[in-house]
């Protein structure tokens, strides 16, 4: 008998089906049992009668705890009282393994409890709609990119060369020489950009992240789109567009997810182009008529963010940060080359940034100049700046971290829930 997936019961009714999965919870009434099952796509009631079942199934049912894995058959049924509007009445029962005592019953659990039990915690009915938004999160990058004319374009995780600042980076012993895990596949990317035109990497990256916040993973996933000939303007468009149709996968295909985490739409149903915008310069006054001590050239930290992720209903763009706070390689405003032209999307609803990108700089002289105000080594960067000596262009693109995007969607209090295995300060295992 072929194995129906618990989202697809509803195209099952009337029908005799099999179900695989585990048992989420367990009512017993006399003669009669209601199991909650739960196969990965989604939960149902099984309704078990003693007298439809063989003796052995029966007392296999009653020993058997929440997470014992179990095979069912028996007649769908719609039934609107049930959660997801299906039950199935169990003709057979197999107990495939028994669960004697599941560490995470009912009771509630310290965070670091769960933290340490990440290996089974990820079964929950929370931490299960957590990572299904994940997957339409991922899926909606990678197909609005490809819809767009955007290559997949892998790069390197062990590099010489730090992207985004030396002091995260995490050392590599490559056979005595020196390497780095990834901070950003961003370089790598623009080299793409002028061999394919439009291209995007997708993959882990490392930040040896000191301190311990709601929005620092150490290892966190991030795609990165980088497309020759786009220019500041072209670039926030892309990303207008790329945020909202993300936002309206998940709207249209996680419903039940959105409704277990209690998320409430209408936040997400506003995100539609365009965006606000907001200077950097413009946000540092509104913030100090907002009671912070920030000055023109500070970076902004998280109660800042917090407050301008506040201010806004949808999600906006800080733009045309001082030069000096921001990566060696954006190009500067040429109106005003104390900034640069470069752009951090802000999530509402206090979440603050999601994306960071820029339009890149393409003249060789300029960007010689930038790495040696930066101090780098410019033997590391030879490559890099080859790519401005044979036929330059104007190149923009983004970084979007994929865990922050889930937090927000899901509006999760931390990054922890949104990757299967977080990587945290002091945080290894599982
Ligand atoms: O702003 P960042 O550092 O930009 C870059 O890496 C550029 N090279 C991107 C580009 O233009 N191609 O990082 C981009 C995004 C941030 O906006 C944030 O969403 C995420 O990556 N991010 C992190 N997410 C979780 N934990 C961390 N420690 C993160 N650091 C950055
Ligand atoms: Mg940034």
């Amino acid at each position: 008998m072929e194995t129906v997936s618990v989202k697809d019961v509803g195209r099952h009714e009337g029908e005799e089906i099999q179900l695989k999965g585990w048992i989420h919870t367990k009512r017993e009434k006399g003669k009669i049992a209601f199991v909650v099952m739960r196969d990965g796509s989604g939960f149902i009631q099984i309704v078990l009668e003693q007298e439809k079942l063989e003796p052995e199934q029966w007392n296999q049912l009653h020993e058997a705890s929440l997470e014992s894995s179990i095979i069912v058959r028996g007649l769908a049924k719609s039934e609107p009282r049930a959660p997801g509007g299906y039950e199935i009445h169990a003709s057979f029962l197999e107990v495939f393994h028994t669960t004697k005592d599941w560490p995470l019953g009912r009771k509630e659990h310290g965070i670091e409890f769960l933290e340490d039990n990440r290996h089974l915690w990820i079964r929950s009915k929370r931490e299960s709609a957590i990572l299904r938004i994940r997957n339409t999160i991922e899926n909606a990058m990678i197909q609005f990119l490809s819809d767009n004319g955007f290559y997949r374009f892998d790069t390197p995780i062990i590099t010489t060369a730090a992207a985004e600042g030396t002091t995260t980076l995490f050392e590599v012993d490559y056979h005595g020489d020196k390497a780095y895990l990834s901070q950003s596949g961003q370089l790598y990317a623009e080299a793409g950009a002028m061999a394919l035109g439009k291209v995007y990497t997708f993959g882990p990256t490392f930040r040896a992240e000191k301190s311990k916040t709601r929005r620092h993973l150490l290892e966190f996933w991030m795609i990165e789109p980088e497309a020759a000939w786009f220019q500041y303007e072209d670039n926030l468009q892309l990303q207008e567009q790329f945020v909202t149709y993300i936002v309206k996968r998940v709207l249209s295909e996680n419903e039940a997810d959105l409704s277990i985490l209690e998320r409430p739409l209408e936040p997400l149903q506003k995100v539609e182009p365009p965006f606000p915008r907001i200077t950097y310069t413009d946000a540092v006054d509104l913030l100090k008529k907002n009671g912070f001590d920030v000055q023109w050239g500070d970076d902004l930290g998280s109660p800042e963010e917090t407050f301008l992720a506040n201010y806004f209903d949808k999600p906006v763009f800080l733009t045309h940060f001082p030069a000096k706070i921001k990566a060696f390689y954006m190009q500067p405003d040429p109106e005003n080359p104390d900034v640069v032209l470069a752009a951090d999307l802000l999530a509402p609803e206090g979440y603050g940034e999601i994306i960071g990108g820029s339009e890149r700089i393409h003249d060789y002289d300029l960007l010689l100049q930038k790495m040696k105000e930066f101090n780098l080594n410019e033997e590391q960067y030879q490559w890099y700046l080859d790519l401005r000596r044979y036929g330059s262009v104007p190149h923009s693109g983004f970084g979007i971290g994929l865990e922050r995007t889930v937090a927000w969607i899901c509006k999760l209090d931390h990054i922890r829930e949104t990757i299967p295995f977080p990587r945290m300060l002091h945080k290894l295992t599982p």
